[in-house]
């Protein structure tokens, strides 16, 4: 097989790590609660609980086995294994899909990354603290957005620091930052839970995250019957698991080879999805014991996390302590974002790994200018009523990932040898659970994704 991975997890751990550390960032703390609150709370979560369990957890299995046997970049992976099953040289477009993807993504990540960063010295300045009302906290965030000169010095030191890690290799950089970074983390959303709890409507928040009702799911102007919300949900599933674009096959191409493929991904499914509630659990009690509305997209974060640190003791360093690990995760969300552009760049053989890494960096870099003006000089350009950031991010989240996630899903169940996926998985065809898995992926998830696909361009 022909693979420039010379790279290996130190054990299983550096993986789960690595993919935890690319699973959890801004999708968790920033675009779930976000979406959660545009699309009306309970019914979305439970929609995207549901396409985790069946859909995310199952394809995240079937695209660390195709990296794993695979052994190389997203597209020489998909090269090297449609040749062992027989089948067209096409199927490498999968891998170029993805490195497309995760291109166009990064580009805006980057972006939003540079807020967090932002927020980090706006925390430790005290700003917070001294301008702790909603309004005031709203238009900090609203001057930061509507400042392109400062959001561009803030995405390029955001991308400068990803392509200097990328830059030395996968083992250095990652393994050692992500080990510290996600259990800190974790503390410190612990903390704000519990001042979310002692906010007076801390209850408030908990029913709109979970009561369901599908009547506002599915009507949201009362009217017209919308299944947007499906698609949505589905999306943020493949985005916050990072899933559908190659990243995750990457990785596992660098899982040693006695892993276990089922028990490393139900652990990182399992860490991304309690981050992504908890975000939740933190932010809409502090929404609605501020009277603040939860459908207020993009910033909802930016607006509601600073009232917190504004009115907590030692605010000052938590708050910067939050939004620096809220910076790292998203570093490390960011670094599997070009790993396959990369990986593939190094693999053709034309580039070494600093040069392949500078040349994305930049390219990307590039890019994210279109995301930086969205948000100011041209944000009433837009195409199918979105803005070029909500464009960027609709197709790929939306389009791109989960077209990446049922091709990888029909390649591992109906073209690859039954008995090559089983030997990767130590399992016997008869294994109950692997029955599970292999239905999911033969039936019901290329059929699901195809009827929401349909529902999306209004076919029915
Ligand atoms: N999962 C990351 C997040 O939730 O922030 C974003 C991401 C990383 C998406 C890597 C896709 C990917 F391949």
């Amino acid at each position: 097989m022909t693979t420039n991975i010379q790279n290996q997890w130190s054990s299983q751990m550096g993986f789960i790590l690595a993919a935890i550390g690319s699973a959890v960032g801004l999708g968790n703390i920033w675009k779930f609660p976000y979406l959660t609150g545009e699309y009306g709370g309970g019914a979305f979560v439970i929609i995207y609980l549901i396409c985790v369990v069946l859909m995310g957890l199952p394809i995240m299995m079937a695209e660390v086995l195709l990296g794993k046997r695979g052994a190389g970049s997203p597209v020489a992976s998909m090269r090297n294994l449609a040749k062992e099953a027989g089948q067209s040289r096409l199927w490498q477009l999968l891998g170029w899909l993805g490195v497309i993807a995760g291109f166009l993504v990064l580009s805006y990540y980057s972006v939003i990354a540079g807020w967090t960063l932002d927020y980090v010295w706006n925390s430790a300045s005290g700003t917070f603290a001294t301008n702790n009302t909603p309004a005031a906290i709203k238009s900090i965030f609203t001057d930061l957005t509507s400042n392109p000169t400062y959001l561009l010095i803030l995405h390029s030191i955001f991308m400068l620091v990803t392509i200097i890690i990328l830059a030395r290799g996968v083992q250095g950089g990652l393994e050692r930052a992500v080990k510290f970074m996600i259990p800190a983390l974790f503390v410190v959303l612990i903390m704000l839970l519990a001042y979310a709890i002692s906010t007076p409507k801390f209850m408030d928040g908990v029913h709109f995250m979970f009561d369901i009702n599908f009547n506002k799911f599915f009507y949201p102007d009362g009217e017209n019957f919308s299944g947007k919300g499906i698609l949505v949900a589905m999306g943020q599933a493949f985005f916050s698991l990072s899933l559908g674009m190659g990243a995750i096959m990457v990785y596992g191409a660098y899982l040693p080879k006695d892993a276990s493929i089922a028990k490393t991904t139900a652990i990182v499914a399992f860490a991304d999805t309690l981050v992504a509630i908890l975000a939740g659990l933190i932010i809409f009690p502090i929404v609605f014991s501020n009277g603040l509305e939860p459908n207020a997209g993009v910033g909802l974060v930016f607006q509601t996390l600073p009232i917190a640190f504004g009115q907590m003791p030692f605010g000052n360093i938590f708050g910067s302590l939050f939004f620096l690990l809220l910076t790292l995760a998203a570093l490390s969300s960011a670094i599997s974002l070009i790993e396959p552009a990369i990986a593939w760049l190094v693999e053709t053989g034309k580039c070494a790994r600093v040069s392949a890494t500078i040349v994305i960096g930049i390219a990307t870099w590039l890019l994210g200018f279109v995301t930086i003006f969205s948000f100011n000089e041209w944000s009433e350009f837009k195409l199918f009523s979105m803005n070029m950031f909500e464009l960027i991010d609709y197709v790929t989240s939306n389009i791109m990932l989960p077209l990446g996630g049922i091709l990888m899903a029909i390649f591992v169940a109906w073209l690859m040898k039954s008995e090559d996926v089983t030997s990767e998985l130590k399992v016997s065809a008869q294994n109950f659970g692997y029955q599970i898995w292999n239905f999911l992926l033969r039936y019901i998830i290329p059929l699901a994704v195809t009827l929401v696909f349909l529902n999306a361009i209004g076919i029915f």
